[in-house]
């Protein structure tokens, strides 16, 4: 039985990878095969991409940008996500295509047929099961993403964005989650880390519940 291909989403900020590790590590103790992974960077050659076009000051063609996160997930369907779902395992990784219609699209301003296109043709259709939205309003998430930079942690081109950007890439992510409200769930981002922890590991044991894998 194919396995469960699970989505965490938000803005930079929205508090989502603490949640995914908090969420990886419950499952497993509940005996749950999951495997974590993130886009972009969940294959070899995507960490290589990673450091090359998004963990740089090189200013980076804005066409150049999207194909190289699709060519990123390209690699990611085709050598780890795939394959892990063929073996029956629950996949969660930290973004995969919605983002590409919220950054590249809504923030960086393409089309939505080019994505579109794009998309398609980087996943040959695949498609999240349940993706978690983490919402967070745009000053929160400024706010932590200062503090991590003023803490030295490792920031990337995207966080340097600004209000307007994560606005319209804000806005993008709600207006995903209203044409698919079957595969989305939004969740506070807003609240304490335990908050959002309890709301995490409801919606998944709900939705892990109606399956083979809890
Ligand atoms: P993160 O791993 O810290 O979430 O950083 C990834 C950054 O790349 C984040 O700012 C969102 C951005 N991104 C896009 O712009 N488009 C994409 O398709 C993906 C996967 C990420």
């Amino acid at each position: 039985m194919r396995g469960q291909f699970i989505t965490f989403e938000g803005i930079d900020g929205s508090g989502k990878s603490t949640q995914l590790r908090m969420l990886a590590g419950e499952l497993r103790q509940r005996s749950v095969d999951v495997i974590t992974t993130r886009e972009p960077g969940g294959t070899p050659l995507g960490r290589r991409l990673r450091e090359a076009f998004l963990e740089t000051e090189e200013t980076v063609a804005p066409i150049a940008e999207l194909l190289l996160f699709a060519a990123d997930r390209a690699q990611h369907v085709e050598f780890l996500v795939k394959p892990a779902l063929g073996e029956g395992r629950v996949v969660i990784s930290d973004r995969f295509a919605d983002a590409t219609f919220a950054y590249q699209g809504a923030g960086r301003g393409f089309p939505e047929a080019t994505v579109n296109q794009i998309i398609e043709l980087a996943t040959g259709g695949m498609k999240p099961d349940l993706t978690l939205f983490f919402d967070i309003s745009v000053e929160n998430a400024l706010k932590r993403m200062r503090s991590r930079s003023e803490t030295g942690e490792r920031i990337n081109r995207m966080d340097v964005e600004t209000a307007d950007f994560y606005t319209n890439v804000r806005s993008a992510y709600l207006a995903i989650a209203e044409r698919e409200p079957m595969r989305f769930r939004i969740i506070d981002a807003n609240g304490s880390v335990a908050e959002i922890q309890a709301a995490v590991v409801e919606i998944i044991t709900k939705f892990l519940g109606k399956t083979s894998a809890l």
